[in-house]
This record gives C-alpha cells, structure tokens and sequence, in this order.
C-alpha cells in the first residue's frame, strides 16, 4: 500500500531502545518495498538490543550509529541531516524525547536531530503508560510538537511489561501514511473534500441484507491522497475491512438512506466532491423486525430504487462533482451518458470486464471523461497511484478552470 509515493524519497530513520524495536525493523522493511531510499542510525542501546547487521540486510541501506567515525570527509551527524527529505524517530523512548527537547547531542541521532534544518520530522512516542503519562513527557512531546515535529500518537493495549495501557508502538502504515503525508506538497490547503467509498448494505430482516463487492479501497486511497495535498476531508464510508485514513474525518454508514443523509450534511461545505462508493441500487420494500423463517417454494423479496446521491445533490455552482462508474461494454458511451444525466465535472470509469483490476484487487486502470469532452486514461497501478493521478490530474486540472 501506498508504496508508489515513497518512492525515492530520502528517509532518515533514527532507531532508540524501546522494546519495540523489533517493529522499526519491519518499518524499515515496508520502506524498502515502498522504495524509498533509506539511512538508518541507531542509538547505543539500541545496537545492544538489534545488531545493525539486521537493520542494514532488512533495509539494504547503509546503518550508522557512531558518532565519532568520520570517514573520507563524511561527518555523519551534519552530513546525514543535510542528505534526508524525512527524518523519523521510531519508536522514541521518553529519554530521546527528553534529550531531544533539551538540546542534548551525546550520540549521532540526538547530535543529527540537533542539526537537522527545518525540513519534515516526524516522532513515534513509544513507552510504557506511566512513562508516556507523566507531565515531564507530555509537556516534552508538546514542546518538541510547537518545534515542528510531527507526532504518531502511540497507541492504546497490553504493553511489555504487562500493563494495559497507552503507550504501544502504533501500526507501520499509519506512520507511512504520515510520511506520506509530510512529503507531499499541500496545493489544496484549506479546500474541504467530500468523497465517499465503500458498499452499502440494503437490511433484508435482523441478520441478512444486500450488498456488493465493493472494497472501498479506491476511495479510502482518494481520501488519503486528497489529504496528503492538504485538503480537509471528510469519508463517508459503507462497512468495508479498512483502517480508516489518518487526518480524515470518517463517518460510518450502513444503507444507501444513511449515506444520502450524511451526503446531504457535508456537501453543504464541501468545495470537491468525490463519489466513490458503490451505492445499492434497489432496496427491500420492506425489510423484516424479525429473522424471516424458511418455508417450502419460493420466495419472493420485492425491492424498490434508492434514492440516487449523486443525480439528486443539491449543488453549488464553484462545487467540482467527480462520479464513478462500472461498466463491462461501450465505456465511452455510457460514461458520457451519466456524466451528462448527473450533471459532472468528470466521470471516472472502471472496465469491470476485467478480473485484474476494479473490484476487490489492489490495482486499477481507469478512464475519465471530462464535460468539456476531454479525456484521460490512467495506466494500471496500485489504486494509491491511481488516487493520487487522480487528484492531480483530475482534480487539480477542475479546480485550475473553475
Ligand atoms: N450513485 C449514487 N447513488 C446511487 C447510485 C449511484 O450516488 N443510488 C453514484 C455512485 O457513487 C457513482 C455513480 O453514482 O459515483 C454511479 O452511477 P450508476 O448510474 O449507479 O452507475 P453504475 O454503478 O455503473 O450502475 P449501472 O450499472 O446501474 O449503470
């Protein structure tokens, strides 16, 4: 996931002795196969607990962790601070943050982070409760926040000296969605985004409903990229399997009804509009209190149309409207039709008679179809490529002519 944003971006990771160290070296991994280009620098104690050996095979990248071995003119403190686009700490103990905001440099991460200029830097607070509690460490982390370091806020669960509490190592891709995020440049700062994803479900009685196979990825990645470029967004989704996005607003759906409503609330404020999700077509007429018994023959559940979200939103004239649609034959002809019937800006189309992308899979490969009768074709990549050509070449494009 997200890999194609990473890629050849210049990420410094600054390891320190938490238990969860063995986490930072699957980061690193992940990074790797996301292609960034990476440096490591470990702190003494944690060279005691993961040899650099592991961090330099896992990342294939050169490791460093002495201060003092300056090599053919390399320094490493100053050099390794000017050579990264993206320093991060993970996990950060509560003694590096503590150093860190004091201006200490008693080992080559603390000595970098001092002579890091003001570029993107991002901390991963990893501790136990206690630790992450007291005031000393709130108030460095804030501190260390109001002196542009982004923070991962770590997470909540069993911890390894056995309490339960706040203070776990958060997952890897959130702290990659946060790279993401802090390398990307922000042309839509302040802009309000409304997209939604997902399927929806349609109740049949208390147990059985109607639903697609909609994963909800393609616009989960829309809502990550609209994010990365500054825009304020708010997601709302059908039940999917997803991690919801970090810096996103998500509002939860179930039916077609539910998602119209809150359609109707956001895209009163929202300057792009983003419909993504998979709507159900027809509903059950009347869906049943209780569990609906088997009997001999047949049965038969009678269905009515659902309120279509996208043709009936009430719009706003500077508001960009973006549709999808699925269709197996004649893409062109029926993606126009709707474009013109719902009144878009564009039409993003998927060909659905084809098994390797679309529904369910990683990747996609679309068409958009533009009111001015233009188009694009976006070649097959991962759908966060895909998400964010979209934002750039589509989106960007509609609000450059509006
Ligand atoms: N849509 C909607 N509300 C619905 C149905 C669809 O908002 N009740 C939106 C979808 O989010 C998508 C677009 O309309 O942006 C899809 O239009 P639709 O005409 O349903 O196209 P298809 O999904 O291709 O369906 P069909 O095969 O019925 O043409």
């Amino acid at each position: 996931m997200m890999s194609s944003l990473l890629q050849g971006r210049k990420i410094l990771l600054g390891v320190s002795s938490g238990i969860a160290i063995y986490k930072a070296v699957d980061l690193l991994s992940k990074l790797r196969k996301a292609k960034a280009e990476l440096r490591v620098i470990l702190t003494p104690e944690a060279e005691k607990m993961v040899s650099g050996l592991v961090f330099s095979a896992v990342g294939n990248c050169p490791v460093y962790s002495d201060i003092f071995k300056v090599q053919e003119g390399f320094i490493p403190h100053t050099d390794l601070s000017r050579w990264a686009e993206l320093f991060a700490i993970a996990p950060a103990t509560a003694n590096t943050i503590a150093k860190l905001n004091a201006g200490i440099a008693d080992n080559l991460l603390l000595a970098t982070a001092l002579a890091y200029p003001d570029k993107p830097k991002l901390l991963v607070p990893t501790m136990n409760t206690r630790m992450f509690e007291n005031p000393v460490t709130t108030e460095n982390i804030a501190k260390l926040g109001s002196q542009g370091w982004s923070v991962v806020a770590p997470e909540e669960g069993h911890l390894a000296c056995g309490d339960v509490g706040k203070g776990r190592y958060p997952e890897n891709e959130l702290i990659i969605e946060e790279m993401a995020y802090l390398l990307s440049e922000k042309p839509l700062a302040g802009m309000k985004a409304l997209v939604t994803a997902g399927p929806t479900r349609e109740r049949i009685d208390n147990v059985r409903y109607i639903t697609n196979r909609s994963s909800g990825k393609m616009g989960y990645a829309i809502a990550r990229a609209l994010r990365y470029m500054g825009a304020e967004v708010v997601l709302v989704t059908g039940p999917t399997a997803l991690r919801a996005p970090a810096g996103v607003e998500v509002v939860k759906v179930q039916s077609a009804t539910e998602m119209a409503g809150a359609v109707d609330l956001y895209s009163k404020v929202s300057k792009v509009i983003v419909m993504a999700a998979a709507v159900a077509d027809y509903k059950p007429v009347k869906p049943s209190e209780h569990k609906i018994k088997k009997s001999p023959g047949e049965f038969t559940l009678r269905l009515e149309r659902t309120r279509d979200i996208l043709a009936t939103l009430e719009r706003k004239e500077d508001q960009i409207v973006i549709g999808f649609c699925a269709e197996d034959r004649e893409l062109e002809k029926k993606a126009r039709e709707k474009l013109e019937k719902k009144s878009l800006d564009a039409i993003v189309c998927n060909d659905i008679s084809r098994s390797d992308i679309a529904f369910g899979s990683e990747e996609n490969e679309v068409f958009v179809y533009f009111k001015d009768g233009s188009s694009e074709h976006l070649d097959k990549a991962d759908k966060e490529l895909i998400a964010s050509q979209l934002v750039k070449r589509v989106i960007l494009r509609l609000l450059s002519n509006s």
